[in-house]
Formats: C-alpha cells, structure tokens, sequence
C-alpha cells in the first residue's frame, strides 16, 4: 500500500464487483437502444474505461470537464472546461461521474444537458450522502462511503494518486 495512504476503503475486487454491477443494470434498462456515455474528466476517466467494456447496447464516448473541487460553483452555473464534440439533441445520455460530494457539479450539468434536449441519467461510482447540499437523481449509484477524501481509481488529491488501483482514504498529514 501507498505509505500515504491511511485506509483502502474499496479494494480492487469491490470496485470491479460494483461496476459489473452498474453495467447489468445499464445493459438491462438500454437493451436495443444507443447510448452516449458522458464521461466527466479527469476523475471518472478510469471507472469510465472498466465501465464502458462491460456495455453491450450500442454506445459512443464523449467527454466534458467541469470545474473543480470545492470552487465557488452554486447550484445553476457551471464553468465549463471542456464541452462535448457532438449534438445531444435527442439523445440517452448517461453521465459517469466519480464521486458526488454536495452534488452541485451533477445538478447544474444535468440541467443543461436536459436544456440541450437530451434524455439524461446520473452513474456514479461513489457518493458521500453526508455531504448532499442539493437533490439530485443518480439512477446507477455504486458505493456510499462516509465523509472523507478519498483518492485513487481515477480521484485526485491535487492531481497525484489516480493511478492507484484501489479508493484509499488520504492521510490527513498529506494535506495539511
Ligand atoms: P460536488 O459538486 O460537490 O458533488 O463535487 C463533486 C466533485 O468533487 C467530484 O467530481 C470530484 O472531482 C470532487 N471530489 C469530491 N469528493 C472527493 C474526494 O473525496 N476525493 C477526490 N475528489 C473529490
Ligand atoms: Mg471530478
């Protein structure tokens, strides 16, 4: 284990169980349809990649990057980095979201997402409901973990650990 890490809260076998999972259930709802997964970078990129290998209707990539951790974003704006190449007019959307904090990056892309005429669903691996400051519907919802910084699997602490195979819980002297 990484000397930095104080925990690994879910190993590698418990993120490809709760994937494979998630990918069942996509694969039964949009059975016969098409599907443009909306992968949100930098920090789902790599639940992106195990995800979309487990999909079987007919399914484009696309991506988006919206502003960061613990910016000034209220429930409404959105600071968008990066914008998707193609039309969503129409389309099923499923956006792959890491982790959802206060749920305010999820609520305002899904809204303007819908404002672009798309049909739009939420799967996130991870979610932190002690944290919600906003409703928000996540159809495919992976993991519930207690609230702390978590990193690896794609997540970040200050753009370093996203390599690591496994969720682990930072210790508090690496950020402090
Ligand atoms: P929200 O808008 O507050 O829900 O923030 C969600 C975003 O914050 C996620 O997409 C992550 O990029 C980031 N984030 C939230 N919690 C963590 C964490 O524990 N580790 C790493 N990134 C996190
Ligand atoms: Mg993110």
């Amino acid at each position: 284990m990484n000397s930095e890490i104080r925990e690994v809260l879910v190993d590698e076998k418990t993120l490809a169980k709760t994937v494979s999972e998630l990918a069942e259930r996509i694969n039964a709802d949009y059975a016969g349809k098409s599907v443009l997964l909306l992968v949100i970078l930098k920090g789902s990129m790599i639940f992106s990649a195990d995800l979309v290998r487990k999909l079987n209707m007919k399914v484009s990539i696309d991506f988006m990057q919206v502003s960061s951790y613990r910016s000034s974003t209220v429930a409404g704006e959105l600071k968008i980095l990066k914008d998707v190449q193609t039309s969503l007019e129409g389309k099923n959307v499923i956006i792959a979201e890491d982790i959802i904090d206060s749920g305010k990056t999820l609520k305002a892309l899904t809204e303007l997402l819908k404002k672009r005429g798309a049909n739009v669903e939420v799967c996130a691996l991870l979610s932190k409901p002690d944290r919600r400051e906003v409703d928000i519907d996540v159809k495919y919802q992976g993991l519930e973990i207690p609230d702390e910084f978590v990193v690896g699997y794609g997540l970040d602490y200050d753009e370093r650990y996203r390599n690591l195979p496994y969720i682990g819980i930072l210790k508090k002297e690496v950020y402090s």
